[in-house]
């Protein structure tokens, strides 16, 4: 079996990482083909280094631009790599503009996609990621569910039990996989700071970012919080931040560059709380035991407020800070959600091989 493996953004990276040494010892040739969606050595290159992942054997250079553009560019030069690659089917992962260019492009080459990380919904149209994680699922010939309520969606809507698989979160792997690797590492004090003495910060959604007056609630939040904040920064949201207040001497804010993973699993393992509206953070502080805050009108990571790792906190200031309370006073024990572990990607090559009749295409 050949399939060709889409990359774009930082948290695809993430998601590949454990997921292709268990398709090389399958015998399943996985190249890789990047878009270049994300491509800053700190959004891109750190990641392939840190997860020890193959180089792609493909670099599109699509680069940034509004929605229409980034995923149309994406699209042409993924249907003609597919187009000559005729590969038996296309993996990708997550949700960003990449993930949907590729699904798209494979679907009307009638190439079976497989779709890891399928079935969360916020509900939230308004999300980019919403859209493309609808459009996505309803394209692939294979679904690989990362919790039960992702599979309890895709039933809903429409898609047969016999496309979806319960495999698990690839995230948790990931990070069960690189943990170790930080044990001894500390790379809070690298900024000043002690371990469970500060709260790590990150925040990059357009809902926050983009409105000028939730990013104020947020800034305000954070620069008033009962501990210093760490805050690594998405290179959108740098600009975005400096039009808000919030600089290098602003009180209490330390922002730093974007950190590599390894780096940010050891802040987020000695943090006190996690402020955040990344989908991945709110995943990686249930695994590592971090309470967490989640600054959004919704989440697609349901399961983590169900275990109660995790609270939702609109873009208000003193939701935020009511919400860090509560998490700096968590006793910090909630159970794991269901196959989150260090089996998913063999899960991921078991449903592949189970599947190959089904991979057979769309028909004419
Ligand atoms: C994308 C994903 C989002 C994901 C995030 C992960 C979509 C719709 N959004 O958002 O789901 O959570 O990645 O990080 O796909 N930029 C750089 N250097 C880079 C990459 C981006 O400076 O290497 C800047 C550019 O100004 C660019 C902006 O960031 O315009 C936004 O990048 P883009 O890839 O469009 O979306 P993200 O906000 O990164
Ligand atoms: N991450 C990282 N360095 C950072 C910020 C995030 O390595 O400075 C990692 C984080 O640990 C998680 C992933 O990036 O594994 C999440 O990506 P992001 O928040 O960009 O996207 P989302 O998950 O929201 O789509």
């Amino acid at each position: 079996m050949r399939l060709i493996v889409i990359v774009g953004a930082r948290p695809n990276f993430i998601k590949v990482g454990p997921l292709l040494p268990a398709l090389a010892a399958a015998g399943i040739d996985a190249p890789i083909a990047h878009t270049g969606q994300h491509y800053d050595q700190a959004m891109s290159d750190v990641f392939f280094a840190d997860l020890h992942i193959q180089p792609p054997k493909w670099l599109l250079g699509v680069g940034s631009g509004t929605h229409a553009v980034q995923t149309g560019t994406a699209m042409m030069r993924l249907e003609e790599l597919f187009a000559e690659e005729r590969p038996d089917a296309v993996l990708v992962v997550g949700d960003v503009n990449s993930t949907l260019a590729a699904a798209l492009a494979a679907a009307k080459l009638q190439i079976p996609v497989v779709h890891l990380e399928a079935g969360l919904r916020s509900g939230d149209m308004s999300m980019p990621e919403e859209v493309n994680r609808l459009v996505t699922d309803q394209l692939s010939a294979m679904l690989l569910a990362p919790t039960e309520d992702a599979v309890t969606n895709l039933g809903r809507e429409g898609i047969e039990a016999s496309r979806v698989h319960f495999v698990g979160n690839i995230m948790a792997e990931a990070l069960l996989r690189n943990v170790e690797r930080v044990r001894d590492r500390v790379p809070c004090r690298d900024h000043g700071l002690e371990p469970v003495e500060y709260v790590l910060a990150t925040i990059h959604r357009p809902e926050n970012t983009d409105h000028p007056d939730r990013l104020a609630h947020v800034a305000a939040a954070l620069s008033e919080a009962p501990l210093p904040v760490l805050m690594p920064v998405h290179p959108r949201t740098r600009p975005l931040l400096a039009t808000a207040g919030i600089g290098d001497g602003t009180p209490n804010i330390r922002l730093i560059d974007p950190v590599g993973y390894l780096e940010m699993l050891a802040l987020e393992r000695d943090a006190a709380a996690i402020i955040t509206d990344s989908g991945g953070v709110q995943e990686e502080s249930c695994m590592l035991r971090t309470p967490c805050v989640t600054v959004r009108r919704n989440t697609e990571r349901w399961v983590t407020l169900d275990v109660g790792s995790n609270r939702l906190v609109g873009a208000d200031r003193d939701a935020i800070l009511g919400g860090l309370s509560e998490a700096l006073t968590s006793d910090r024990r909630w159970d794991l959600p269901p196959l989150w572990d260090d089996r998913v990607a063999q899960r991921v090559v078991e449903a592949l091989q189970g599947g190959i009749a089904l991979l057979g295409g769309y028909g004419e």
